[in-house]
This record gives C-alpha cells, structure tokens and sequence, in this order.
C-alpha cells in the first residue's frame, strides 16, 4: 500500500480550529472558493439575492437554503460541463430575517422557508479540465424543487389509505420533500436523499405511532400549520399528511420535466440518506440510517435486476424488493468504556450480523402488520424485529473500492442512562458524545447476503483528553481529533472521508472533514483536511482527487448567532454597515465550496 492512501491528494493535515474562528480553513497548497451562495439566482427571470427585499417567488428560483447532500455530476464526454446537485435540508429564521420584519411578515416567511427547502439543481462549467467551476445561470437542466413541488409516490404503499388526504384521496400523489439530509448518486445517475427530521413540521394526531416518530399534537415551532392547512392532522382530511413524508425521494438531475419519486419500498423512518451498490447477481442494495437515537440501519434488495445503461428500467428498481433491518453481535463479553480506555478481551470490537427480514417475496415478515403498515410505520417494525438500536446512525454508505460498509454513528449521550438501552459490542461507550463508525462486511462480499460481519473502525473523540478513543490500533498521538462522524464518501482509491456534526460543543473545535485511511499500516490514520467557519456544519463532502478538488456543503453558517449579531460572515466577508439593509453583499450564507489546488499556496483566508 502506497504511503497516504495511495491518493493523489496530498496534504498536511490542518490543526483543529478553535470554534469560534470564523474562516474556511484549508491545508497548505489549497484554495478556496464558494460555487453557489444561497440566494444566487438560478434563472435569467430569477432576481438577484437582496436580503432586504427577499420574497417567496424570489427565493423559489433562486439557491435554497442550508445545502446538505452535495454531487457535481460531470458529463461524459466533454469533462468541462456537468451539473451540481444540492438539497437543502432546512431554515435558520434567526439568521435569514431582521426580526422586527419576520413579527409582522409570518405567513411570507414560512412561504420563503417552504420556497427555501427541497433541492437544486444547477448547471456547471469549467474552462479546463481539472479547473475550478462555476455555475451556469439559466442553465438548460437547472431546476429548483421546494415544499410544493409535486412527488409521485411509488411502491407497495403507494394508494394505501394511510397515504390519503383530502388534497390527495389517490394517496399517490405529495407536495414536496422536506429536511433532505445526506443522500447518494445512483449508478444509474440519479440522486437520492433521505427525508430526515420531517416530524417537525407537522402536528400530529396523538396517536402511539405518530409519537414513535417524534410527532406531537402540539403547535409547531414553524408555525407552517397556520400557513397551509395540511401540515395539522387537526384540520379535516389531513390525518394522514405526516405519513407522506419520511421516505427516500429519487430525482432526475438530467431531466427537469421529471417528476421525482418518493419510495415506499425503502420504509419510512428519519432516513440521513441511501447509497446503493450493484450485487454480483445485479439486483441492487440500498443502504440507509435511521438518525434517532437508539434506532437502527436498515437494508433493501431490489426484486429486479440493474441493466447498465438502460437508465429507464433502472429508475425502476427501487420500487419493489426486500427490506431488512440490522442485529449487530458481539464476539466478547460486552465492554463498557466510561472515559477510560476498554478494548475487548480479543483486540477489537467486533462480531457477526444478521439482516432480520420486515418485507420479503412481497409478504410482512412481522406479525400483526400489513405490508402497507410496516413501511408506512417501519420503526415499529423493527422494534418487532428485535433489531440493534444504535448511537443514532447517520450515512451509511458503501466503498466503490470493496464494497465494505461504513456506518457513522454520530453519538448517543442518553446510552446507558436511566430507562435506556445499555452498551452493547457495537456500540461500546455510555454516554457516547463523540459517536463511532463501524465497518461491514457481508458475507462473501455478497451485498444481498443475510449475515455479516463487522468491527469498529474508530471511536472518536479527542485523544489527548479522551482515553476512551481507539482508531484501529493507530497510535493516538498521531490522528486528528474527530468528533460526532455524519457523512461520509470516499476518494477513489477507497481512503474514507468523513464530515463532523457537532465538534465545536464536544471537543470545542469548527467541524471540519477527515480523511481516514482504511489500509495498510496507516489503517485508522485520521488527517483533518479542513475546518469550516463558526456555527457551520460540514456536509455533502466530495472527493474528486483525480481533479485535485475537494468539495464540501457549509450548512447553517454562523448557527448560534443571530440576524443582527451575527458570528460568521461566511463567504464573503464583506460587513457591510447597518443592521437590516445589507443588500446583495451579506453574510453568513450556506454555501457549496470548492477546495482545490492553489500554486500560490495560500493554504487559508477570510
Ligand atoms: Fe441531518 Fe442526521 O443529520
Ligand atoms: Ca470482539
Ligand atoms: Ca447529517
Ligand atoms: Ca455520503
């Protein structure tokens, strides 16, 4: 194994940035630069971003807020064109509206907040190979799709009477996607994002099940119920609107006439995302986390079969198949790391795995449910199930390299306290504020297999102040402190990336990407290849080493200060005079940067 990963990026690990500094930081050698800001109009009819005279219809052509997932899909043949795909997972109101304007402007503010949401996608260029992009305004394929885009949905549940309203008695037809978190590109060439903490926007029935997916028959914090009659199950005919979301959608960045899908196949539950590997026999596999505390990973194998290039078939696939949900076991006696270093008797954490079946042949596998009901309600199927519950699994992608499995677990702190579930192998710490990430392996390789094996590829934390750490028998005093892993992707010599969600109140650092080496002697290294600004999340990492470019999603930039006090002025820091008439210059903005490198060496700016 070649030194670094054998990758072609080549850097120095940066230093932890304290997490009140706000500035892009990169490693010497690199630059940066952001591709597309929120607010920047996607259309030539599109106006341009001006904070003070921001409006629904402004922002519904123009870039959302908050990008999560994040692709640059580049076209085949030309190398220099491609397009950028975002979602755009949710709104800060604190940061994006003078609060004096948003107590007498609620209604359009939750209209520009619904308008803010969903996806986009936006045509790229470069003017060489290798080159830093930039994006296309008017492209032919850009597209923005909000909380009133129109959705089909698809598979077995599809039409079920749990899915109808009064708006939609097929129950086969939704307006919107909300909260998309992490996601991935299909081999076939559409993307997929998972609808995560969708229960916030809606209140809810009161029922047992509603409240296993976090929804309340309580007013929301949004508000979006006083806007639009179907985010209340109170309203006559709208019971069933929180069950519409949930899923994993399916878009066509190729074609914005498409109308996007939300499969029932894959379950409902806080999907972070899906990523899906082609099995040797070519049915499909999809891999997806369920971002709650103490709730599971789950698997689908489609019925069908991938045909390479037959896109439309393709589209198909993820429509009709298995679902299965996770059972994690130990191989020791069950270690319980509290702030002192505990590897097991036998060296690692590890065991075997079995994939427990909820839908199979087309059946329930669960007593006692349908299987409308065991996808509309798939959590409760899985506690049937008797399935692992975890420290709150976020991505959970494969390698494109080996087909192993990465799950990043980013934390748990309620593990082992009063009522909860204890540690177990696969998830070792009490209190778990740094999370881990675990490593898979199906049985022969075999992405359709039943059993697996796994271990634990690294318990973060900061190792100079937590013994509890472990990075696969790497020495300590040699890997960047990492904390709270999310989302995850790989380079393409296999080296594993990950992004951090919530460093700067655990370990007091920006949260920043990772690259961790997976083989060789240098298995568990962890080298911090960035940090983003004050209040930000990093998200949507992209790896194109072959380019030299890295490419991250800023989410939520500046999160923690306010409109008129703000911490971040990400990413143009420019701070303009006056409180509420910033005009086109302002700051923070989620963005989508690119990182890639510089011959002047800069390395680091404001
Ligand atoms: Fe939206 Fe699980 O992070
Ligand atoms: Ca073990
Ligand atoms: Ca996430
Ligand atoms: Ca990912």
């Amino acid at each position: 194994i070649a030194p670094n990963g054998g990758s072609k990026l080549r850097f120095t690990a940066i230093a932890p940035v304290p997490r009140n500094r706000d500035a892009m930081t990169v490693p010497e050698g690199y630059d940066w630069a952001p591709i597309i800001r929120w607010g920047d109009p996607l259309f030539n009819h599109a106006p341009k971003f001006n904070i003070a005279k921001q409006s629904a219809k402004r922002q519904a052509g123009q870039f959302g807020y908050n990008n999560d997932y994040l692709n640059v899909i580049v076209d085949k043949y030309s190398g220099r064109s491609g397009v950028l795909v975002a979602n755009h997972e949710y709104t800060n109101e604190d940061l994006m509206f003078d609060p004096q304007w948003f107590e007498a402007n609620k209604a359009e503010a939750a209209r520009i907040a619904m308008a803010a949401h969903g996806f986009s996608v936006v045509e790229v260029k470069r003017a060489k190979s290798g080159g830093p992009w930039s994006y296309i305004r008017g492209g032919e394929r850009n597209r923005r799709i909000t909380a009133t885009t129109v959705f089909a949905i698809d598979g077995p549940a599809a039409g079920s009477a749990l899915l109808q309203t009064t708006s939609d008695p097929t129950g086969r037809k939704v307006l919107g996607t909300l909260n998309n978190c992490a996601g991935g590109t299909t081999p076939w060439g559409t993307v997929l994002s998972g609808e995560e903490n969708f229960n916030q926007y809606f209140r809810g029935t009161g029922s047992a099940t509603d409240a296993r997916y976090g929804i309340a028959d309580e007013a929301t914090e949004r508000g979006w119920e006083d806007v639009d009659a179907r985010f209340s199950a109170r309203n006559p005919g709208y019971k069933n609107e929180a069950n519409r979301f949930g899923w994993i959608v399916e878009i066509d960045p190729q074609n914005p006439d498409s109308v996007p899908v939300k499969h029932t196949a894959l379950g409902r539950f806080k999907h972070e995302g899906a990523n899906v590997r082609i099995a040797d026999d070519k049915r499909v596999v999809a891999y997806s986390g369920d971002d709650e505390r103490f709730d599971y990973v789950y698997k689908f194998v489609s019925a069908k079969k991938y045909r390479r290039g037959d896109r439309r078939h393709n589209m198909t696939l993820l429509s009709a198949g298995d679902l299965y949900v996770a059972r994690f076991s130990g191989n020791s006696p069950a270690p319980e790391i509290d702030g002192s270093a505990a590897v097991p008797a036998d060296g690692s954490f590890d065991g075997t795995g079995t994939w427990l079946p909820l839908v199979k042949d087309g059946a329930s596998m669960i007593q006692g449910m349908s299987v409308e009901e065991v996808l509309i309600y798939t959590r409760l199927a899985g506690d049937k199930a008797g399935a692992t519950k975890m420290d709150r699994p976020e991505d959970v992608e494969p390698s494109p390299v080996t087909g192993k499995l990465y799950i990043a677990l980013t934390n748990n702190t309620q593990r082992n306290t009063a009522g909860k579930a204890s540690v177990d192998e696969a998830n070792p710490r009490t209190r778990n504020r740094d999370g881990h990430v675990i490593e898979l392996t199906e049985r022969n390789n075999d992405a359709t297999a039943t059993e697996f094996s796994w271990n634990i590829l690294l318990v973060a934390g900061d190792p100079a102040t937590d013994k509890s750490t472990y990075f696969s028998g790497y020495p300590k005093e040699k890997v960047s402190p990492i904390s709270c892993p999310d989302n995850l992707a790989f380079d393409s010599k296999g080296n594993l990336w990950i992004s951090t969600d919530g460093q700067p109140g655990t370990i007091g650092y920006c949260d920043a990407l990772h690259k961790v080496t997976l083989n060789g002697e240098e298995r568990g290294k962890v080298e911090q290849f960035l940090a983003v600004p004050a209040g930000a999340e990093t998200c949507g990492p992209l790896v194109h080493d072959r380019d030299g470019s890295v490419f991250v999603s800023v989410q939520h930039p500046g999160e923690g200060g306010t409109f008129n006090e703000p911490i971040s002025f990400f990413p143009d820091y420019v701070k303009t005079a006056g409180k509420t008439k910033r005009g086109e210059v302002y700051g923070p903005r989620p963005s989508v940067v690119q990182v890639f490198t510089d011959t002047k060496g800069r390395g680091s700016r404001k």
